[in-house]
């Protein structure tokens, strides 16, 4: 696998919930300036890796890996501070302060603490131009998620994983957001792995694509690959097969 290129990623990780096995074996990686696609259908367990991806499950098999450390055993903070953002399906945010409080509270939750100068800069790179005495809890779905990603991005974190971000999006706002995250790889070289359902989403973004169903890696690929594979075409649209 590609663990020598990959500055992020995980091997053979596996985890069971009540007995149930939800990931079994999956390896991938992620190189600087590169978009890898984290696709599969609803409950194919996508969450479920990012979680122990950036350290909020345990996996019970498997190593997660961040620039040539084993980051296994690492708690969420010590990922965070190695490089490591993620952002979570719901963009939850304060319901009830302003953006420049949000923001503080972000610069402040870092230490040393970041400068209002690099909350700008995040915010410029993460298209975020909404008057920050505006309410965070006023914000529509796409600006809640550029504020949170310009809190990430104030870090300047090496890799990126989002879950599902053009969720409720409509078009003319996924474009933008490709963009966005078009600009951080190239310009940037973060490593980004980005989760989507929707294969067809996948093709205008991402470099490679990685392919889960039932807990499996079932393709890796370019989209245009992994969108002509019968195991693919068949997990996403046939009904389980009998027998
Ligand atoms: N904490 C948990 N406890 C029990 N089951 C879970 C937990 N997290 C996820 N699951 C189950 O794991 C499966 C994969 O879920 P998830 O990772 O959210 O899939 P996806 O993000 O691909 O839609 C689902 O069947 C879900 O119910
Ligand atoms: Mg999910």
């Amino acid at each position: 696998m590609a663990y020598e290129n990959g500055i992020f990623g995980c091997r053979g990780v596996g985890i069971s919930f009540g007995g149930r096995a939800i990931l079994r074996d999956v390896s991938l990686a992620v190189a600087p300036g590169e978009v890898l696609g984290l696709v599969g259908p609803n409950g194919a367990g996508k969450t479920s890796l990012f979680e122990i991806l950036c350290g909020r499950y345990t996996a019970s098999a498997g190593e997660v890996f961040l620039k040539d450390q084993d980051i296994t055993r690492r708690a969420v903070h010590d990922r965070a501070r190695l490089g490591l953002a993620r952002t979570y399906q719901s963009p939850v945010v304060p319901q009830a302060l302003t953006i420049a409080e949000t923001f503080r509270a972000a610069r402040y939750a870092y230490s040393p603490y970041k400068t209002r100068m690099e909350a700008e800069w995040a915010c410029h790179l993460a298209n975020f131009r909404q008057s920050w005495d505006r309410i965070a809890g006023s914000l529509d779905t796409f600006d809640r998620r550029k504020l949170l990603l310009a809190c990430l991005l104030m870090r300047r974190p090496a890799v990126l994983l989002l879950d599902e971000p053009a969720s409720g999006l409509i078009n003319s706002e996924i474009d933008e957001l490709d963009l966005i995250i078009r600009r951080l790889v190239d310009e940037y070289h973060i490593a980004a792995i980005l989760i989507e359902h929707r294969l067809e989403l996948l093709s205008a973004i991402a470099d490679r694509t990685v392919v889960l169903d039932m807990g499996e890696v079932i393709a890796t690929g370019t989209p245009q690959e992994v969108f002509r594979n019968p195991r693919v075409l068949a997990a996403y649209f046939e009904e389980p097969a009998h027998g």
